[in-house]
């Protein structure tokens, strides 16, 4: 038997090359020794306001883009979250299960609810339920993310473990997956903070569809220090950033990419990085016109999806209920 993966991207700002090198990459990888489940998930989304109709744009924009870097239907469930209802019955039952001091200590929360000050919503306060919801729902075994969504999937994992002592052995207990390449992509234009797909400035992310001319522009202005050498140096953000990215495009290793550019320029190597982004990206971008082109496909594929998915929800959602003795 397989074990069974989960993840979860929320279709808001646009897919940036850290969220592709830093999760979405992992997930096509694993679609051959896993038995995969991608959620684009929405309801997350609208823990914070969001345009109605750009949302709908993003949902679909985003599952496609999903398609075009490799995930499979064949062989990936890959599903929109508000499609299948039992995403939020089990985030309520959850609820009654999880105390407010765990939720409090969540540092995503922290951050995010510092920069809305008094509109925070209770979804947001709520969001790791959620989560907790989507990953124990399929009997995870194991949640590819990057190293922000760790302490989420920690929460989830000590939820179940809860209900577990309570009910008996009803969840799995999923683990966290952080992959060492590109778990940490940083912004461009200020590399000491986590390349992010809202509020920010033009030279902050390269999005997947980014033409070749914006993505050179990018790199060529990303921020480096005023040293001159081309190390995996942690404490230079700014090139060991660009080095990362080079590293996790490329795959090549870290001593053959130090040794190319030894006593070259931060302009060369920045060239060079460009290109390697550019060609990495053209075939995704060709591949997603061709998906978007064909009318009807998209719907097509998330319908299939979430009738795949809805039958083992309901199952998990079912041996819940009974346990806590619902209706
Ligand atoms: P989100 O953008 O929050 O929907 O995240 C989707 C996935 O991409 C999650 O697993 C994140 O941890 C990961 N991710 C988002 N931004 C980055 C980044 N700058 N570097 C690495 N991984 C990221
Ligand atoms: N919170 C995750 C993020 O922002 C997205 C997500 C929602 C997720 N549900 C999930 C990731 C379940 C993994 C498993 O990246």
């Amino acid at each position: 038997m397989k074990k069974r993966v989960f993840s979860g991207i929320q279709p808001t700002g646009e897919i940036h090359i850290g969220r592709y090198l830093g999760a979405i990459r992992h997930w096509v990888a694993m679609q051959d020794n896993y038995d995969n489940i991608i959620c684009v998930v929405d309801l997350h989304a609208i823990t914070v306001p969001q345009d109605p109709r750009l949302l709908k744009h993003r949902i679909k924009e985003f599952a496609g883009l999903l398609l075009a870097v490799g995930i499979d239907p064949a062989r990936t469930i890959l599903f929109v979250q508000s499609h299948v209802h039992e995403h939020s019955e089990l985030a309520w039952i959850l609820n009654c299960f999880i105390p407010m001091g765990w939720m409090s200590r969540m540092t995503q929360y922290k951050e995010k609810a510092a920069k809305q000050k008094e509109q925070v919503s209770v979804g947001l306060f709520d969001y790791p339920s959620l989560m907790a919801a989507d990953i124990l729902l399929y009997d995870t075994d194991v949640v590819p993310v990057g190293d922000d969504q760790k302490q989420h999937v920690e929460l989830a994992r000590d939820a179940a473990q809860r209900f577990n002592n309570i009910y008996g052995e009803i969840f799995t207990l999923p683990e966290p997956m952080i992959a060492d390449v590109g778990a940490r992509i940083m912004g461009l234009d200020d590399p000491t903070r986590k390349m992010s797909g809202s509020e920010e400035g033009p030279n902050h992310a390269i999005a997947l569809l980014d033409g070749p001319d914006v993505i050179r522009a990018k790199i060529m202005r990303a921020t480096t220090d005023s040293l001159k050498e081309i190390r995996f140096d942690e404490s230079r953000p700014g090139i060991y950033n660009l080095l990362t990215i080079y590293h996790a495009i490329t795959g090549e290793k870290k001593q053959a990419i130090e040794a190319k550019f030894e006593g070259k320029g931060y302009s060369d190597f920045k060239k060079a990085l460009a290109e390697a982004v550019v060609e990495g990206l053209r075939l995704i971008q060709e591949r997603y016109k061709q998906i978007t082109s064909e009318k009807g496909y998209l719907d097509k594929v998330l319908a299939e999806g979430a009738a795949k998915a809805t039958p083992i929800a309901q199952k998990t959602l079912a041996r819940v209920r009974k346990a806590v003795g619902l209706g």
